[in-house]
């Protein structure tokens, strides 16, 4: 093999279009896929490539230096991809310390591994860290968020992010790790967790349950499709420079509330329903505690330098999705059980 990657949280959402495009792209790379498996972790989103010869699962950890440990013992790695984290606001806003372990401790325990194992010879080597664009802060009306703002993170997800990014610049600076970061905006696309807005809307839409906006729907975001990040993760993985930050966005924005009322016409559509059916399931609920109005994100320095633009318009990659998710009524099923249950009724109770 050329090269061993290793892929942290490669279960999750957009580890998991990262590890597909990895496996299928570069058959001359073994990929170790490693994720703890937490309630945001879903093997069955890698049934397609499970059996090819150059990907590995380990279930592992990254809070635990001893499990780290073992891996660093088994494996010689050329590059990390770090994708592994908490990665919910709302979560980190009732269990804030999950984050601090995950994101800001398994980081740290990740980078001293890399250290040890590459013992200063840094040659070809690189650890890649997946951050957001939520490290930044809040935007007004208007402005973007280049790579030279400033960090201001404000939910405990936000800053356990931004900690991470400190530690993994900390490491470059002082110990000459080969570091990557990039800050993407906002996600959707197949296989999101049905905690995070489009997915969770989708599913209401199906079971006919009220869709929750948040205050009055005037936020910002970003939106990305999932598969357009995977591809810059690519493109920054081989070609950006070591020491570099690189911002991911899709120039995209929309206010919630009329991002809901596309996705319920797409949905009206796709079920054969008259317009307006899903539309009346919009319920506004009491706002998330310090709701960021606005992200939004420069990719110049991206597009420019690296030559990455997204293939996907939001209009495309919304349908993709919707159509997605009708056809794996199955995996949704199979999310929605324990777990994510009681939390949706603990986050929804009270709204
Ligand atoms: P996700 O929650 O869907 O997946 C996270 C994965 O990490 C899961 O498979 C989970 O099991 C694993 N994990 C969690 N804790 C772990 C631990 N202690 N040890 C090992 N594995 C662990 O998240 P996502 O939306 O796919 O996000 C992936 C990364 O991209 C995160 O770092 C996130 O901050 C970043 N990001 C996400 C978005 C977005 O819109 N979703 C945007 C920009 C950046
Ligand atoms: P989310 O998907 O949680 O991503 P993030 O908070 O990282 O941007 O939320 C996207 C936007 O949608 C955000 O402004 C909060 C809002 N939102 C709702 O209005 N209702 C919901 O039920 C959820 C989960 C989010």
């Amino acid at each position: 093999m050329k090269k061993t990657v290793l892929i942290t949280g490669g279960a999750g959402f957009i580890g998991s279009h990262v590890v597909r495009l990895f496996v299928n792209k570069y058959p001359d790379y073994l990929i170790i896929n490693l994720d703890k498996l937490t309630y945001a972790g879903n093997l069955e989103n890698l049934k397609d490539i499970e059996n090819k010869p150059n990907y590995r699962f380990v279930k592992a950890d990254i809070v635990s230096a001893d499990q780290m440990l073992q891996i660093f013992n088994q494996f010689r790695f050329d590059g990390i991809i770090h994708l592994a984290a908490e990665s919910h606001v709302d979560r980190s806003i009732s269990r804030p310390m999950d984050f601090i372990y995950t994101n800001i401790i398994g980081t740290t325990n990740l980078l001293n591994m890399a250290l040890g194992q590459w013992k200063n010879n840094f040659q070809d080597k690189v650890f890649y860290h997946i951050s957001t664009d939520e490290v930044f802060g809040s935007l007004g009306q208007e402005g973007f968020f280049t790579e030279q703002s400033a960090y201001d993170p404000r939910s405990p997800y936000s800053a356990s992010k931004a900690s991470s990014d400190h530690m993994v610049k900390a490491y470059h600076n002082t110990y000459g790790l080969p570091v990557l970061i990039s800050n993407c905006s906002n996600n959707y696309g197949p296989n999101q967790f049905p905690e995070k807005l489009i997915p969770l809307a989708i599913n209401n839409i199906l079971n006919q349950k009220p869709i929750p906006v948040y205050g009055k729907g005037e936020n910002v975001r970003d939106w990305l499709y999932v598969e357009d990040h995977a591809q810059a993760i690519d493109i920054i993985f081989h070609h950006g420079k070591k020491g570099e930050t690189y911002n991911i966005g899709g120039n995209n924005e929309w206010k919630n509330i009329d991002l809901i009322r596309l996705l319920c016409r797409i949905m009206d559509r796709k079920l054969g329903k008259p317009e307006g059916d899903s539309e009346r399931l919009i319920t506004f609920v009491k706002d998330r505690a310090g709701h960021d109005l606005r992200y939004a994100i420069d990719a110049t320095k991206l597009k420019k330098e690296l030559g990455w633009q997204p293939a996907h318009t939001f209009e495309t990659g919304l349908e993709r999705t919707v159509e997605w998710y009708l056809l794996n009524r199955k995996w949704l099923e199979n999310v929605l059980t324990g777990e994510y249950e009681k939390y949706y009724e603990r986050q929804y109770q009270h709204r």
